[in-house]
């Protein structure tokens, strides 16, 4: 089993291991010593791995509680979060229960933001079964719901106790989801890990990507868990990405949009003379390899345009990641006004 060990406000291991699901059970109850645990998951999820995990809990001589809410982004809201809050009061779920967030990054940053809030913080467990979850959402405690007026507006830094990565729950994933999750895997090669994005050209085993990118997330966290800074670097490509999701109204997933996104900053920063020619087609073979768009879409007035109007609260700058060069991105502080003119480079010939 592979262990990773996060030291942010608080220490808690990341577990990597296929078939780890049959040991959830007993490695929750060393974690947790309250008496209920609540399974929070959505209605894919459930039916696939929720009994299992359930007996498990039990046979550990917990009394198992189960939340289930429709699948998909737009249960990631208030309504989600107040009927889950009001279920756990029902049931009288005490300060040493604890939540347990089986499911993608939608399930986990609502019961970690549930967790963050009941009774002033929970425990919460996370079991990500999606390849985005594992390798980015279920580390770094960044939990969220998402309000009318954009995504991931109220939200809490709150970390998991504990993290049980199984890659085999991967198995039941529809493939285009697991190409999302690649894209955030291609991503933090480009951030800082040169022999990874060499290694991922070739076939690489999917615990040892995992433990890559969770590692690679922990380095970060720990020295910036506030996203004061340095967390910024992971969010490469995702500026254009924001704008190419809400201008597609969603029809393109946050997968395919960071992986154009990644390849405008790539292409504007080559233009601009800030990046090595010699980037783009590492980029860009992989997206390919792991069936990942690299065709610019919209325009980058559009793209500009919209990915300012959410990020208007940030004021009069915003922090751009740049890549230098083969594993290597930088931050970059410029005024808003800008980011137009510079993602306009990415179109010129
Ligand atoms: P998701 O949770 O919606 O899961 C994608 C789909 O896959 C859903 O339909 C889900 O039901 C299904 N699914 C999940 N696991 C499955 C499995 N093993 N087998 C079959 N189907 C399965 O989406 P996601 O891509 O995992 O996460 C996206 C969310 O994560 C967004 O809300 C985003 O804002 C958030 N996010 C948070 C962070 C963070 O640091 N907190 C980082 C990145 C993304
Ligand atoms: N997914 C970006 C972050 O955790 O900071």
């Amino acid at each position: 089993m592979k262990r990773v060990k996060v030291e942010a406000s608080l220490t808690y291991d990341v577990l990597i291991e296929k078939g780890l699901l049959k040991n959830a059970g007993k490695l929750i109850k060393e974690t947790a010593s309250g008496e209920t645990a609540i399974i929070v998951s959505d209605t894919n999820v459930f039916p696939i791995y929720g009994d299992f995990l359930s007996k498990e809990l039990k046979n550990e001589g917990y009394n198992v509680l189960t939340f289930v809410f429709p699948a998909g982004e737009e249960s990631k809201n208030t309504d989600t979060l107040v009927e889950l809050w009001e279920f756990l009061a029902k049931n009288h779920v005490t300060r040493s229960d604890s939540l347990i967030a089986l499911g993608g990054g939608v399930v986990g940053d609502l019961t970690g933001f549930a967790a963050a809030t009941f009774l002033r913080g929970i425990k919460y467990i996370g079991i990500p079964t999606t390849l985005l979850s594992m390798v980015d959402s279920s580390v770094g405690g960044k939990t969220a719901v998402d309000l009318k007026g954009g995504k991931n507006l109220a939200g809490a830094f709150y970390q998991p106790s504990l993290v049980i990565i199984d890659p085999d729950t991967l198995k039941t994933l529809p493939e285009n989801i697991f190409s999302d999750g690649m894209a955030e895997v291609i991503k933090y090669g480009m951030i800082n890990l040169p022999d990874f994005l060499y290694d991922l050209s070739r076939d690489m085993d999917i615990c040892d990507i995992i433990e890559t990118c969770v590692k690679d997330k922990r380095d970060i966290v720990n020295l910036d868990e506030k996203d004061l800074g340095l967390r910024q670097l992971l969010n490469f490509g995702h500026t254009p990405a924001h704008g190419i999701e809400k201008l597609s109204e969603f029809t393109v997933s946050h997968g395919s949009a960071v992986a154009i996104g990644m390849m405008i900053m790539t292409k504007a920063s080559i233009k601009t003379g800030l990046c090595s020619g010699t980037v783009l087609p590492v980029l860009e073979n992989l997206l390919k390899k792991f069936s990942l768009p690299t065709e610019l879409v919209f325009s980058a007035e559009e793209i500009a345009k919209t990915a300012l109007n959410d990020k208007k609260r940030m004021g009069a700058n915003i922090t751009l990641v740049i890549p230098e060069d083969i594993g290597k991105c930088v931050l970059k502080n410029v005024p808003i006004e800008s980011l137009y003119e510079f993602l306009s480079e990415a179109w010129k010939k």
